[in-house]
């Protein structure tokens, strides 16, 4: 069974194969049938949370999907509540958790952190989201929902919305898009919040059609998957940039009145207010089936990592 998971870290979505994220998603089909009951394929093992940044469901959702395949459990969700506060570099850090555990999922707000984890510890290391950078088991469960909603992923219009520039979700699920066969992705961000050039390019050198907007009302009634994102204040450089690009955005029941019956809406949450309360109990709202399914996601993966069978 899915052996070139074995052993494996997860930096980067785009580390993966297409027929590698459609055998993580069969697993997960059998994971959600199985999500009621706690197993014990992982007994004895040990799995560390790491998150030096602010984190609900990527943190939970693994602690939860961790434990239901019978894996013990620890960790910490802040800085100042380990020996970092005390000085203690992250290297160090690492190292003690990989001696204590057999996996180490890694949050931190530094580009590169996940990775300079992964070649510090023994044990495979999952990037639980690193700056800007990268958010790759947000992108399998968002590709994951896709294929629940539409059956597929290929051949269906995308637009991501919302701030390109520092979302590490919005850019991992681009990033996952290029693995598939996309009809067009429109990326839709206010001017200072545009998807940063090497994630323009990527979608150029693998000749996916795409078109930048600022504006999504031209092109929604086109549209099958819109994925909106919020604006990552803590990463902005500059406060006054923030004030500029905060509610630039918004998707309401109005703009939502040209859209095909059947589109649907994703969000990696948390939300803000990028998407007006109503919407919610639209028709359109995916949102929380989508973070539903980061439980079986993840117990898929952590099942393909460390060898238990499903
Ligand atoms: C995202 C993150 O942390 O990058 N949240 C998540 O993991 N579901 C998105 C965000 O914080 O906006």
């Amino acid at each position: 069974m899915s052996s070139s998971f074995m052993g494996r870290d997860v930096i980067s979505i785009l580390d993966f194969k297409r027929d590698e994220l459609e055998k993580l998603f069969e697993l997960s089909d059998k994971a959600r049938r199985l999500v009621n009951r706690k197993l014990r394929i992982l007994e004895g093992k040990v799995v560390s949370l790491a998150f030096f940044e602010p984190s609900t469901r990527t943190r939970m959702s693994f602690e939860v999907a961790a434990k239901k395949l019978g894996a013990d459990v620890v960790g910490f969700s802040s800085e100042e509540s380990v020996s970092v506060a005390k000085g203690e570099n992250f290297a160090d850090t690492v190292r003690m958790l990989d001696s204590y555990s057999d996996l180490i999922v890694v949050r931190h707000r530094l580009e590169g952190a996940a990775k300079f984890a992964s070649e510090i510890a023994l044990n495979p290391v999952i990037n639980g989201g690193d700056g800007r950078q990268h958010h790759p088991t947000q992108a399998m469960i968002d590709l994951y929902t896709v294929r629940e909603l539409f059956g597929g992923i290929d051949g269906l219009t995308y637009a991501v919305v919302g701030d390109l520039r520092y979302g590490r979700a919005a850019t991992s699920f681009i990033y996952a898009l290029t693995l598939f066969k996309p009809s067009k992705i429109y990326l839709a961000s206010p001017p200072i919040l545009v998807a940063r050039p090497e994630v323009t390019s990527l979608l150029k050198s693998r000749g996916i059609d795409f078109e930048e907007l600022s504006r999504l009302d031209e092109v929604v009634g086109e549209v099958d998957v819109m994925y909106v994102t919020r604006v990552q204040r803590e990463r902005f450089p500059d406060p006054s940039e923030y004030e500029k690009a905060r509610g630039a955005y918004r998707i309401t029941l109005k703009l939502l009145e040209k859209a095909k019956r059947s589109l649907k809406i994703l969000h990696p949450l948390p939300k803000v207010d990028e998407i007006e309360l109503q919407v919610d109990s639209s028709r359109h709202a995916a949102y929380f089936l989508q973070a539903s399914l980061g439980v079986p996601v993840r117990m898929a993966l952590l099942a393909m990592i460390l060898g238990g069978e499903l």
